[in-house]
């Protein structure tokens, strides 16, 4: 992979880019503090502003490394969740993507089309040669993205993943491949 970092992607109703510390009181009212949105996921709710901007400066310091990508995803104006490479594997070219949106805005079809333009950003100007996504299987709106996407279900790993509060639980396993899209 040629790694490119986190450029800017605009498509029909989104931009992707990069996170800024001044985005955090966004990012916490719109999802960070919503434990609906982070019930399946392996972190828990901000208890404060203070913690999602001391996160957001984490992840800013790493937006030097060309190898890291990590979208807010913007709509209508305003912040409403984030699309990553959560895991890659350079030997392989391949990289999985993990996302969040803010509750309200659920259902709009923004996920798919941000996963969308990443999945070509990653095939068409990284070189990547295999995307993919897991989830629990008891969230099937994020196999619905991935399924959006052009993914293939490729199975479910039995007790693959850890929730926030200590729980394994099963994840499915979607991905396309570079060729899928030629
Ligand atoms: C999963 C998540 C990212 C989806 O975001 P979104 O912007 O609503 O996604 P989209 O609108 O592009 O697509 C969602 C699809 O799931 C469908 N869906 C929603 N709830 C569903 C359910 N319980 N069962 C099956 N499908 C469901 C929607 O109908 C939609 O499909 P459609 O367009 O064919 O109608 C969002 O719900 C979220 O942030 N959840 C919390 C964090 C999370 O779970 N992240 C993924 C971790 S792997």
């Amino acid at each position: 992979m040629t790694h490119q970092g986190t450029k800017t992607i605009q498509t029909e109703r989104l931009t992707l880019r990069q996170f800024v510390r001044e985005d955090a009181d966004a990012m916490f009212q719109n999802w960070a503090s919503d434990p609906r949105v982070t019930r399946h996921l392996t972190w828990m709710p901000h208890a404060s502003v203070d913690v999602t901007r001391g996160i957001l400066d984490g992840w800013c310091a790493l937006y030097a490394n060309p190898a890291y990508y990590h979208w807010g995803i913007v709509y209508n104006g305003q912040l409403v969740g984030g699309i990553s490479v959560v895991r890659q594997n350079e030997h392989d070219e391949a990289a999985e993507l993990g996302y969040c949106i803010g509750h309200d805005f659920w259902g709009l079809g923004i996920t798919a089309e941000a996963a969308q333009a990443v999945i070509r950003y990653l095939f068409f100007e990284v070189g990547a040669h295999r995307i993919s996504i897991r989830h629990a299987t008891d969230n099937p709106a994020s196999g619905r993205v991935a399924a959006k996407c052009g993914m293939r279900f490729e199975g479910v790993l039995r007790g693959a993943g850890k929730t926030a509060d200590g729980i394994f639980v099963d994840t499915a396993v979607h991905a396309i491949l570079r060729e899928d899209l030629a």
